[in-house]
C-alpha cells in the first residue's frame, strides 16, 4: 500500500498581500517576510537529521531543513558539500546509484518518502526533476519530449496534445514551438532544450520541483528566461533550486540554505542569508573568501 502517494487537497495561497512576480526581489523579500512572519507556509517537504553515504564516504551528515510549500529554497555551497546529493534524496534519486544509502527521514506532506511501504516511482512523480544539463530525448519530437515522462512510466494521457501544449505554456516555450511541435527537441536552442525539460517535469504535473544547477550550461539571455520562468511557477509549486550563482540565488530565491562539507551551516530568508548571515562560514563564503 502507498500511503505516501495519496494526492493532497491543495491549501489554497495565503491571501498575505504577496506582489505579483513582476515586482523586484527586494519588494518581494520584504512583502514575504510581512506575510511569513504573520503565518509561516506549510512546510511541503523536509529533511530531518539526514545522511547520505557514497560507499563508505558520507556526503551528507545530518541535514535537517524545511522546503515551504509554494515558496522557492536555493541550495548553495561550494563544490562537493552535497548539493546534488541532497536534492536526489529528496526524490529517492540517491539510492539508485550502486552503494549508496541515506538514513533518517524525508517528509513529504507530513509523511516518510523512505518509509518501507512507499513506492520511490510515486514520490518521483510527484517531486520532479530537472538537470543541469538540457536532456531532452534526441530521437523524440517536440512533443514527445513534452510527453515522454508519462510514456516511459506506461500511462496514456487522455487528452496528449492538450497536456503537452498546457506542460508547453507553463514552461514558457509553447509560443515558440507551436508550429513545430513534430521536429526533433535536440534542434532547439540551449535554453529551449532546457525549457522543454522543465516541460516534461511539468507534464507530470508534480507538486515539487528539484532543479540542479539549471541554468549553468546556459548563456545569460536563456538563464534571465529560465529565472523568469521560475518566478512565474512559483505560484503553483515548491521549488528547490541548486545553484553555485549567487546573484540567482538573490535573484530568485525566497529561502536560501548553505551547505558546506556535507553540512547544513545556515538556512534564512533569503536577503537576510546575503546581508546579515549569522554564521561566520557563510559570511566567508558570500564575500568570496572560500569555495
Ligand atoms: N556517484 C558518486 N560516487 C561517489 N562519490 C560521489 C558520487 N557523487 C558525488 N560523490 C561525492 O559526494 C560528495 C557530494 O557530492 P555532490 O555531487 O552532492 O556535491 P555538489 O555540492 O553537488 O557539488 P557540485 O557543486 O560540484 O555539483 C562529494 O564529495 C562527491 O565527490
Ligand atoms: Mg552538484
Amino acid at each position: 500500500m502507498d500511503t505516501v502517494l495519496a494526492a493532497p487537497t491543495p491549501t489554497p495561497r495565503p491571501s498575505g498581500g504577496l506582489p505579483s512576480p513582476t515586482t523586484t526581489a527586494g519588494e518581494r523579500a520584504a512583502a514575504l517576510a510581512a506575510a511569513d512572519a504573520v503565518a509561516r507556509p506549510t512546510e511541503k517537504m523536509s529533511a530531518h537529521d539526514l545522511h547520505a553515504w557514497f560507499g563508505k564516504a558520507e556526503a551528507l551528515k545530518g541535514i535537517t531543513l524545511p522546503l515551504l510549500e509554494r515558496r522557492v529554497t536555493a541550495i548553495i555551497g561550494p563544490s562537493g558539500c552535497g548539493k546534488s546529493t541532497f536534492v536526489r534524496c529528496l526524490n529517492r534519486m540517491h539510492e539508485v546509484v550502486p552503494g549508496a544509502r541515506v538514513a533518517g527521514r524525508v517528509l513529504l506532506d507530513g509523511q516518510d518518502v523512505y518509509a518501507s511501504q512507499v513506492n520511490p516511482v510515486r514520490v518521483r512523480r510527484r517531486v520532479g526533476m530537472v538537470f543541469q544539463k538540457p536532456n531532452p530525448f534526441p530521437t523524440m519530437s517536440i512533443r514527445e519530449n513534452t510527453l515522454a515522462g508519462l510514456r516511459l512510466g506506461g500511462e496514456k494521457a487522455p487528452d496528449p496534445a492538450g497536456l503537452a501544449e498546457k506542460a508547453l505554456r507553463q514552461a514558457a516555450l509553447w509560443d515558440e514551438v507551436k508550429d513545430i511541435l513534430g521536429r526533433s527537441g535536440s534542434g532547439l536552442s540551449g535554453g529551449q532544450q532546457q525549457r522543454l525539460c522543465i516541460a516534461r517535469a511539468l507534464a507530470l504535473e508534480p507538486e515539487v520541483l528539484l532543479m540542479d544547477e539549471p541554468c549553468s550550461a546556459l548563456d545569460p539571455i536563456a538563464t534571465a528566461r529560465i529565472e523568469e520562468l521560475i518566478h512565474g511557477l512559483r505560484e503553483r509549486y515548491t521549488i528547490v533550486i541548486v545553484t553555485h550563482n549567487m546573484q540567482q540565488a538573490a535573484r530568485v530565491a525566497d529561502y536560501t540554505a548553505f551547505f558546506h562539507l556535507g553540512e547544513l551551516v545556515e538556512y534564512d530568508r533569503t536577503d537576510v542569508l546575503f546581508t546579515r548571515p549569522s554564521r561566520q562560514r557563510t559570511e566567508d563564503y558570500i564575500t568570496g573568501r572560500f569555495g
